[in-house]
């Protein structure tokens, strides 16, 4: 019943554009500009789990790139090309210096192919947002490292950090249950045979980037705060919680350490609490920029 992927992209954006680090954000504006200023061909950006393009919206709406430079060519890759797609019929109306292309591919795969093929296939800019919590840190993040040109540019945002909050309380320790069970969720996923993201990204990032050759400059909290104004909530953020829910319903379903018909009634509670404009959600998150060494 919730589970538009695409819907929730789109509706993420507003939670998205509150959450993300200012302070993080004015230092990456303040490198793409020096970079943009020095080179001599146009700027080349990567978006590794573009989704379906919001974050090409906000860069243009909050005016990261200098528009009197040498342009920017700005390639989204995605695994999946529906959501290219749809990212491709809402980015229309650009300015005449941004060139877009449109990737589908695995960010590994496309990584390896880069660095093979060496700097004409590298970027200046690779930006992740809400993807790296999904890769096995250790081994992604040095194969991620050869599609940075030298002292290319990263922006790695929205990386999950071990803290689910939801409130009103239903049972303070069957939500901490849940709770503990769901990030258990992420630690031990496996995709395609690999171990793939874990719970507590967001600090382990603190060690696994410089270790990779990405230097951090700044780095911050982003947490999701989805709260009702006036009963309401903003824009189509009431979906953006209900498929939160959805997830972790799905996630948990069979989960053997859950009594689960009484998990079954926590969700509709849940659901229910968003249809009354009640529930407030938090996430705990983090953001990173930096330059590759
Ligand atoms: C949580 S979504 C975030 C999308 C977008 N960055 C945003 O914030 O709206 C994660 C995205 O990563 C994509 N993805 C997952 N694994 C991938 C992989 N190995 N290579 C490329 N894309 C991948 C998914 O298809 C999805 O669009």
């Amino acid at each position: 019943m919730h589970s538009d992927f695409t819907r929730y992209l789109t509706a993420k954006r507003t939670v998205d554009d509150r959450a993300l680090n200012r302070v993080v954000w004015a230092q990456l504006a303040e490198a793409v500009r020096a970079r943009q200023t020095a080179l001599t061909h146009p700027l080349r950006v990567l978006e590794i789990g573009a989704g379906v393009g919001t974050m090409v919206e906000r860069l243009l709406a909050w005016r990261l790139f200098d528009a009197d430079a040498t342009g920017v060519h700005y390639t989204l890759l995605d695994a999946n090309p529906t959501l290219l797609a749809s990212a491709q019929t809402r980015l229309t109306h650009l300015p005449w210096w941004l060139q877009l292309e449109f990737a589908p591919a695995d960010a590994l795969d496309y990584a390896a192919r880069a660095t093979a093929t060496g700097p004409a296939q590298q970027c200046d800019l690779l930006i992740a947002n809400a993807f790296l919590d999904l890769l096995d840190l250790h081994t992604a993040l040095p194969r991620l490292r050869g599609v940075l040109a030298d002292a290319g540019l990263f922006y790695f945002t929205i990386n999950f950090d071990g803290a689910t909050l939801l409130e009103p309380a239903i049972d303070p320790a069957f939500d901490a249950a849940i709770e503990a069970a769901y990030h258990r969720t992420m630690d031990e996923r496996i995709t395609d045979g690999h171990p793939s993201g874990d719970s507590r990204t967001g600090r382990h990032l603190f060690t696994e980037l410089p270790a990779a050759g990405f230097e951090i400059r700044s780095a911050g909290s982003s947490d999701w705060v989805v709260h009702p104004v006036g009963g309401a909530y903003p824009a189509d953020e009431a979906y953006f919680l209900h498929f939160i829910v959805a997830t972790m319903e799905g996630a948990l379903r069979h989960d053997p350490t859950l009594d689960q018909p009484r998990f079954a009634a926590w969700i509709a509670a849940r659901h229910a609490q968003i249809e009354r404009g009640e529930l407030v959600y938090i996430a705990h998150q983090l953001d990173f920029c930096g330059i590759a060494r």
